[in-house]
């Protein structure tokens, strides 16, 4: 059987395999998890030796295991690196949810659950296009080295390690990573650049325990309060960010680079959609796109403290905290960068509370010219595999080991993305659309006899 029609005939077999993984609770921010995730890491290094590879690992680090499989059969062709990770969000708030997070559901064309499209799906096309072309052409056409992490959605906090270990090992001709978003549906696209993230905690303390509001209120400051004014200064009414030097190292887009991002088929109305807000905001001067890809921003993530039971409690509290984030863009420095928010959130504080300041995690952004020939190879098998015109973009999230091995690898990395903006990850009702999971599955596998030829 051909490659495709092998790959067709196996759509139910490779549904309910991916829904398998897909019950895996694997989340890496809580503690409650760590079976779940050690799971999780078994299930993927059997998959992975289902589909032929070799010299399968998992190898625990300081949080979650790193998996590792490869396949080097294949003299004189390219090696290539896939990273993905079996990591996923929280689930909550669990109320939201149509069906269950952890209980995979077709609905429409497209299955929910969590991790569906970030990144157990897309981490399943890729395994599945392996496997079908041991099972349908006799072997790997390329040399594969393949690392799935579990810390992904927490910043990848101890994979640079692992690498830097096996930096030998882990050598290779380009990075293949499936962790991203198609511009639309029907739109396939590769993704050239990304956003940095810094993530900080502020914690907030005023007077040094609880206090009753009746007998202290007026006289005493509300960490609260304090830290809701804080937040409110830390943007101003162009939606500019206040951090003082924060867009000094911005790299401004080239002209022409305007121009082409301009001229994808992104509908502003389909966003607006997606948004569901009465209005959008933004910093004046660019448009959306501009807004997304290529501009930095501040970001409240959440913010709590006091009391947020049922009925009421009159009560100063001790302690307000807050997360933030800082989105990041060239040529900024994300160390620079956390040093001016502290410096700007300690300025905008009054004398009357005590400032914990951390920074959770930092990552760098990153954006890359798509002249080496692997893009071009890249866009064919998308389009082959969709029957669709293929196109290049930057996306605004952010994936630290991209630019972790852009730098220290100086390899072209590949980013063709399966989701679909409004694909709900992170949130509630996550899913992936399953052409794509299936269109992704022949695109990888046209991708890999591609990078052969
Ligand atoms: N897959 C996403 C990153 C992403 C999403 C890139 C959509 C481009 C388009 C990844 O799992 C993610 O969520 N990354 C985190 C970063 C991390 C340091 C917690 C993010 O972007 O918030
Ligand atoms: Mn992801
Ligand atoms: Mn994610």
């Amino acid at each position: 059987m051909d490659l495709i029609g092998y790959i067709d005939s196996k759509r139910e077999e490779h549904l309910n395999e991916l829904k398998e993984f897909l019950r895996i609770p694997s989340v890496s921010a809580t503690s409650e998890h760590k079976k779940d995730i050690e799971r999780a890491a078994h299930w993927v290094a059997e998959k992975l030796r289902a589909a032929g590879l070799e010299n399968i690992e998992i190898t625990p680090t300081k949080m979650h295991p790193v998996v590792y499989g490869e396949s080097l059969h294949a003299p004189g062709k390219p090696t290539v690196l896939f990273y993905g990770h079996y990591d996923v969000q929280p689930a909550e708030p669990l109320d939201l949810w149509t069906s269950p997070a952890f209980e995979p559901t077709v609905r429409a064309g497209n299955l929910f659950g969590r991790g569906t499209a970030d990144d157990k799906g897309q981490v399943h096309i890729h395994i599945k296009a392996l496997e079908a072309l041991q099972n349908a052409t006799g072997g790997l056409p390329v040399n594969i080295k393949v690392i799935v992490e579990g810390e992904e959605e927490i910043g990848s906090v101890n994979l640079w390690e692992f690498m830097t270990k096996n930096r030998e090992r882990l050598k290779s001709n380009a990075l293949i990573v499936s962790d991203t978003s198609m511009l639309a549906k029907g739109v396939p696209s590769i993704t050239y650049g990304l956003r940095g993230l810094n993530y900080y905690q502020v914690e907030l303390t005023g007077p040094a325990q609880d206090l009753h509001s009746g007998v202290f209120g007026g006289a005493v400051p509300n960490p609260l309060t304090i830290l809701s004014e804080m937040i409110a200064k830390l943007h101003d009414k162009n939606f500019r960010v206040t951090v003082p030097d924060f867009y000094k190292d911005v790299a401004q887009i080239s002209p022409a680079e305007r121009k082409a991002l301009h001229r994808l088929p992104w509908k502003e109305k389909e966003f607006r959609k997606t948004v569901g807000a009465a209005a959008l905001c933004g910093e004046k001067g660019y448009s959306i796109v501009e807004q997304l890809w290529t501009r930095p921003t501040m970001e409240v993530n959440g913010m709590w403290g006091g009391y947020i039971g049922e009925g009421a409690k009159t009560v100063i509290p001790s302690k307000a905290y807050a997360k933030l984030s800082t989105r990041l863009v060239p040529a900024q420095n994300p160390a620079k960068i956390a040093k001016l928010v502290e410096r700007h959130i300690r300025a905008l504080l009054p004398k009357s509370v005590r400032c914990d300041f951390q920074v959770l995690s930092t990552g760098k952004p990153w954006v890359a010219p798509y002249t080496d020939p692997i893009f071009q190879k890249a866009i064919h098998s998308l389009e082959k595999g969709f029957e669709k015109k293929a196109v290049f973009i930057r996306e605004g999230g952010s994936i630290p080991f991209v630019t972790q091995m852009h730098d220290a690898f100086k390899v072209p990395c590949v980013l063709l993305g399966f989701g679909l903006p409004d694909e709900n990850a992170h949130a509630p009702d996550e899913h992936i659309s399953l052409d794509n999971y299936f269109g992704g599955i022949k695109s990888i596998a046209l991708f890999y006899q591609a990078l052969a030829a």
